[in-house]
């Protein structure tokens, strides 16, 4: 893999990073000393600044070197770094690597995570690194862009030399070797804190799936990973939810499939539709609906969430058997409950946003299923009130729901078996304990909503446990519907 080196250095010096305001957005100092962030018609207040603390950030178009204001202890400019950092909070910055400011951009950081912000990781020259098996380059209109599900941010990939270094990094590499050959030790450290590279154990096979990460990581499949972190909010900066982005471009699908040719079996005169006929299962299917808007009045009660999750989710057996490997393999403990579950995995778990609950504190409770008990979790209140309010905007409602479910999956129990198609498989459990949940509700005179995305970072944050050993894979609204909405239907 070694080539001349004069054609592989990414140019001379060292190489530093400029935070740059992203695209479309710019800086508005007013007399009253407020800054604000423009974005077309939008504008965000960044707070007052010193007339020269304004002037200086208007360098942000181009760029203004990290180095220059953000010292290891803040002491270096603390308002421009004030105004900075809370540029980057709302998303409005990138960093881009050059060799100077004039220079060519070599990348470009995109953060993906609101807290993001560019740190080196420090490299001993003996280190051996090596590319995640999570990290991939890909082209996105006419950029290249390297991403991975572990990083907090995106690389644009400016110069085709880091291409070609990226390419060495498919098997380990010395860290003098690559200062030596790509002259870039700013980048490396960049990379290995966004978990895109990693220090690997020379002493160990490198390019094994344990070698990275912990054990839990270890079970991902690449595709699962990139699944979960990208089709979730939280971990990365694209556009979520109904935007109806191919309006004017594709013609929307019909609701009901157009019909295949042929003779048809009329069911029709089979069908007894009168209400009289319906069995209590075929009622309770024909009530069921979606309620958003929740009683202020008269909350859920502890009583009523108990008996719900007694009926839908606590632990009714427990045994073990053996691996069916066909070589008595190891014992696998199971515990099941009243909804079906691929293979038996029961890796669902129910948490509790409670907003309004008669006889039960507002907090964060995790639902043991095995004891029949909620264990309070203790939280920040504004990461409470985030996720309610995620909830509220999410169903378009007036208020939030008096009690959210985040449905987290412990995503090793299913891919210790399943491996390749685990994360579908959990997906599609999820969606039968959702199903089991309108259903209780609806008997219950309860209303409920599903919620199609969770903010997997926010969740990971409020239960400190890592986004890939166990995380929220969807969300349901509950609590006593208002009469208007009971009424609708
Ligand atoms: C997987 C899934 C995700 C959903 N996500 C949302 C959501 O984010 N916001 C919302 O208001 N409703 C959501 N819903 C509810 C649907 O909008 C609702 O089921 C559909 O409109 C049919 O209405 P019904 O449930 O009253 O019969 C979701 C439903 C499912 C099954």
């Amino acid at each position: 893999m070694r080539a001349a080196r004069t054609h592989r250095r990414l140019g001379t010096g060292s190489a530093s990073l400029f935070a740059r305001l992203v695209r479309q957005v710019s800086l508005e100092a007013r007399s009253s000393g407020e800054v604000m962030a423009c974005l077309g018609q939008e504008h965000v207040p960044l707070g007052r600044f010193s007339p020269a603390t304004a002037a200086r950030v208007q360098e942000l178009s181009v760029g203004l070197a990290l180095g220059e204001f953000a010292s290891a202890t803040g002491e270096a400019n603390p308002e421009i770094e004030a105004l900075v950092r809370r540029l980057a909070r709302h998303g409005l910055l990138e960093y881009r690597l050059a060799r100077s400011l004039e220079g060519e951009d070599e990348v470009v950081i995109e953060p993906q995570v609101p807290d993001y912000w560019p740190r080196t990781a420090q490299l001993d020259r003996r280190e051996v690194l090596l590319l995640s098996r999570f990290a991939y380059l890909r082209r996105r209109a006419d950029q290249l862009v390297l991403e991975s599900p572990l990083a907090p941010a995106l690389f644009r990939i400016c110069d085709p030399k880091i291409g070609t270094m990226l390419a060495c990094l498919r098997s380990p590499q010395g860290m003098e070797q690559l200062v030596d050959d790509f002259s870039c030790p700013e980048l490396l450290g960049l990379l290995v804190d966004s978990h895109v590279l990693f220090a690997a154990d020379p002493a160990r096979d490198g390019t094994s799936r344990s070698a990275e990460g912990d054990e839990q990581l270890v079970l991902w499949d690449f595709h699962d990973l990139l699944f979960h972190a990208r089709s979730t909010e939280g971990r990365h900066a694209n556009p979520l939810g109904g935007r109806y982005p191919y309006t004017g471009v594709i013609a929307p699908l019909p609701a009901v499939r157009p019909r295949w040719p042929g003779r048809k079996v009329d069911l029709r005169k089979f069908s007894r539709r009168d209400a009289e006929a319906a069995s209590p299962t075929v009622k309770l299917l024909r009530e069921r609906h979606s309620t958003r808007s929740f009683d202020h009045q008269r909350p859920i009660t502890l009583e009523e969430l108990s008996r719900l999750l007694d009926s839908t989710a606590r632990v009714q057996a427990k045994w073990r058997s053996h691996v069916d490997d066909g070589s008595g393999g190891p014992v696998v403990e199971y515990a099941a409950r009243p909804y079906p579950s691929a293979g038996a995995s029961y890796e669902l778990e129910l948490y509790l946003a409670v907003h309004e609950c008669e006889g039960l504190g507002r907090g964060f409770y995790h639902y043991d299923a095995a004891r029949h008990a909620l264990v309070p979790i203790s939280v920040r209140p504004p990461d409470l009130e985030a996720m309610l309010v995620g909830a509220e905007f999410a169903m378009g409602a007036p208020a939030p729901p008096q009690v959210l479910i985040t449905i987290a999956a412990r995503f090793g129990r299913v891919a210790w078996k399943y491996s390749a198609v685990a994360y579908q498989l959990i997906l599609k459990d999820v969606g039968v304990l959702t199903q089991t949940l309108y259903l209780m509700a609806t008997d219950m005179g309860l209303g409920g909503c599903a919620i199609g995305s969770a903010n997997i970072d926010l969740f990971a944050k409020m239960t400190g446990v890592e986004f890939h050993v166990e995380g929220a894979v969807g969300q349901f609204a509950l609590g006593r519907g208002t009469s208007t909405e009971a009424d609708e239907h």
